[in-house]
């Protein structure tokens, strides 16, 4: 078993499952929490995470298939999808990709599902299209003030981790997400992401 990534939330390897490439995906207790706060935690995120890949795959979009799920472990394990991270691809393939990416949060949030965690490292360009993964922190919701909030994050993502392009590949997620949702729902899940973008300047202020 490989390790591919040591995270804040979990443990990612590289191994096999019944002769298929898998991804392991393991949530490690944390020592600083309560333990059957701990044990909740992890068990509501592993199962949650398992649950939404599985469902969201019926709204059209391609998600890693889940191969077995250990409740009591809290482990994952599904299909390996090969390709590469969209942070590690160049900016103009960012800027380009940030349409389909735009499509597939759009058709997530008309189906009622935030994603919780919208960042570069959380979608593979693969051979058979773009592919989003980490669902742990998704939540069933309607709500446009929870889908300005996934907006919001992978604006600051963009800010932060693709400073240059920001402007370029915003306006590119936004013709995406637009495309599905259409101009009216749009602008009003725009509206709220300024809402909350002035909160934040006030609450910094204070
Ligand atoms: N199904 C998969 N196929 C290929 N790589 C994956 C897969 N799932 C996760 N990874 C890799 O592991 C990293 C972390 O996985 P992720 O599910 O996003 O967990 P975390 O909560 O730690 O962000 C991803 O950014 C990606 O590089
Ligand atoms: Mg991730």
């Amino acid at each position: 078993m490989k390790l591919v990534k040591k995270g804040a939330e979990a443990d990612i390897y590289l191994t096999s499952w019944n002769g298929h490439d898998s991804i392991l995906k393991i949530r490690k207790k944390k020592d600083y929490r309560v333990d059957l706060l701990d044990t909740r935690i992890r068990t509501l995120r592993t199962m949650r995470e398992a649950k939404m890949i599985s469902e969201t795959k019926s709204f059209g979009i391609t998600t890693p298939l889940v191969y077995f799920v250990d409740e009591k472990k809290c482990e994952i394990y599904l299909q390996f999808v090969p390709g590469k991270l969209v942070k590690d691809l160049s900016a103009k393939q960012i800027v380009t990709i940030c349409k389909d990416m735009g499509k597939i949060v759009g058709i997530l949030h008309k189906n009622g599902v935030m994603h919780g965690d919208l960042t570069t490292s959380n979608f593979i360009l693969s051979r058979q299209g773009l592919v989003i993964l980490d669902f742990g922190l998704s939540q069933k919701t309607d709500q446009i003030d929870d889908h300005a909030i996934d907006l919001r994050l992978f604006k600051e993502v963009l800010n932060s981790a693709h400073a240059q392009i920001v402007d370029k590949s915003w306006a590119s997620f936004i013709l995406g997400y637009r495309k599905i949702l259409g101009s009216l729902l749009t602008d009003k899940v725009l509206n709220q992401v300024l809402v909350i973008e002035k909160r934040g300047r006030y609450a910094n202020v204070i």
